[in-house]
């Protein structure tokens, strides 16, 4: 699919946004491990999620969706049942790397494996201290996806480990503590800097006994230790609340396009993900936060966003992985804004849905915007709006959103090639955007 965005039109109203994608998959997941009946509302239902379910299935865990309401009927780490045949985890990182350590604690044989995106991003930083936690586990070649673990007696436990993450990822930060449920001793994690804490949080929920301890200023990182429980994980109930990633977009739409005034109700405000909040601010951006709650163990609030004049802006470093998923929201905002704006020591983006760095660059050149490729990430010299045109998205969702909003407020019409893979993590983003005032138009290919 194609899609055609109009230029000029102003984004004025109130949407409500689909459920934050890492707390979908880390509920279904967990809810699995434990025992009893998890329900999970606005789950994120949408192609990165899907994987996850399957597998689920395939484990013998039972589970249903009512609309965005998902339920799970756990029975416990040991009940899961070896999968019959490989799981395809499409283009879900998180599906494979969480699920590789779910399936370490069980103990039972899998093969993990997806599409060729998938297969072309690192798994060795995965693999690598589940191996040295006694999980038999091999990757494909220079530690790549599929990952075969092999099978290892439910009783015998995993060895308790103190591991340093060399790259910050909550990915595998969430792999390791879920192997270390089923480890003879406490698993200790340190992060250079602290990644996102969902799991954490969701965790010492469900009973487990975890620490969390951020490293004195200013030193960024944080060190994660958990105790095996002797008690079954609790199920969960909860509400998820909208999820910041999807709202970056049409957060940066509504200050690029005058006129705009943009309400996006019940928003994940986890600090650990909210940079682009702390960088748009330091932009000039007008966005106001209301109703500000905990609910479920996470920060939720309103977001009301008027289009705003900007500056540039340099981003790396805690800031950086605080808003890491952004970092193609930003991009655009920064093609609008006066001065200079970069992004630096962002290597890790390379090793995205797609490598974003080169696919942004190319992406937002083709419409027009001067953005110069750096080995570590890029720079916009000055702000040029984009002129309009045709881009690919190099299959990755979060660059089709970026340049679909770069549209919004072109010079004149875009076209993104490829545009179906938004719906991976923004299921409704077109009808919420035309709800909203703008012109989009989906145009199937014949
Ligand atoms: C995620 C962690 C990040 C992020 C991804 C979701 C998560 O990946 O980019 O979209 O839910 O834990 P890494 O762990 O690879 O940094």
């Amino acid at each position: 699919m194609n899609l055609r965005v109009i230029p000029g039109h102003p984004l004025r109203g109130a949407v409500d946004l689909p459920g934050d994608k890492s707390l979908s998959h880390r509920t279904a997941l967990l809810a699995a491990l434990a025992r009893g009946a998890s329900r999970i509302e606005n789950f994120l239902v949408a192609g990165v999620t899907r994987p996850l379910l399957a597998c689920l299935s395939e484990l013998g865990v039972s589970w249903q969706l009512d609309g965005q309401l998902l339920t799970v009927i756990g029975e416990g780490i040991e009940a899961l049942r070896p999968p019959q045949r490989p799981f395809d985890c499409g283009n879900s990182g998180a599906t494979l790397r969480m699920m590789a350590g779910a399936l370490a604690a069980a103990g039972i044989p899998a093969v993990l494996d997806g599409s060729p995106g998938l297969r072309a991003r690192p798994m060795d930083r995965l693999a690598d201290p589940l191996r040295a936690m006694g999980v038999p586990i091999e990757t494909a070649a220079r530690g790549r996806a599929p990952l075969t673990l092999g099978a290892r007696p439910g009783e015998r436990p995993l060895h308790a480990r103190a591991y340093t993450l060399p790259v910050p990822s909550a990915q595998v930060k969430t792999a390791l503590l879920l192997a270390g449920l089923a480890a003879d001793g406490p698993t200790r994690l340190t992060e250079p800097i602290a990644s996102r804490d969902h799991t954490e949080r969701l965790l010492s929920r469900m009973g487990v006994e975890i620490r969390v301890e951020p490293h004195a200023a200013p030193d960024p990182g944080c060190t994660v230790t958990l105790q095996p429980p002797a008690q079954p994980l609790r199920p969960l109930t909860l509400r998820l609340p909208g999820d910041f990633s999807s709202a970056a977009f049409l957060i940066v739409g509504a200050l690029i396009t005058p006129g705009s005034e943009v309400t996006l109700r019940d928003v994940g405000l986890n600090p650990r993900r909210t940079g682009l909040l702390d960088v748009l601010r330091s932009m000039g951006a007008r966005i106001a936060v209301d109703s500000c709650d905990i609910r479920d163990g996470e920060e939720t609030g309103d977001l009301t966003v008027r289009y705003s004049p900007l500056v540039g802006a340099e981003v790396e470093g805690p800031l950086f992985i605080r808003m890491i998923d952004e970092t193609p929201a930003f991009a655009v905002a920064a093609a609008f804004a006066a001065g200079n704006s970069a992004v630096r020591r962002a290597e890790e983006l390379r090793v995205k849905e797609s490598d974003r760095i080169a696919s942004l660059c190319r992406g937002l050149s083709a419409l027009g915007v001067e953005i110069h490729e750096a080995p570590d990430g890029f720079e916009l010299p000055d702000g040029t709006p984009p002129r309009g045109g045709a881009a690919g998205c190099a299959g990755d969702h979060r660059l089709a959103l970026a340049l679909a909003i770069a549209g919004l407020a072109a010079e004149e019409p875009v076209t993104i090639e490829g545009a179906e893979v938004i719906d991976e993590s923004f299921p409704g983003f077109v009808g919420s955007l035309q709800s909203l005032g703008a012109v989009l138009h989906p145009e199937r290919e014949q």
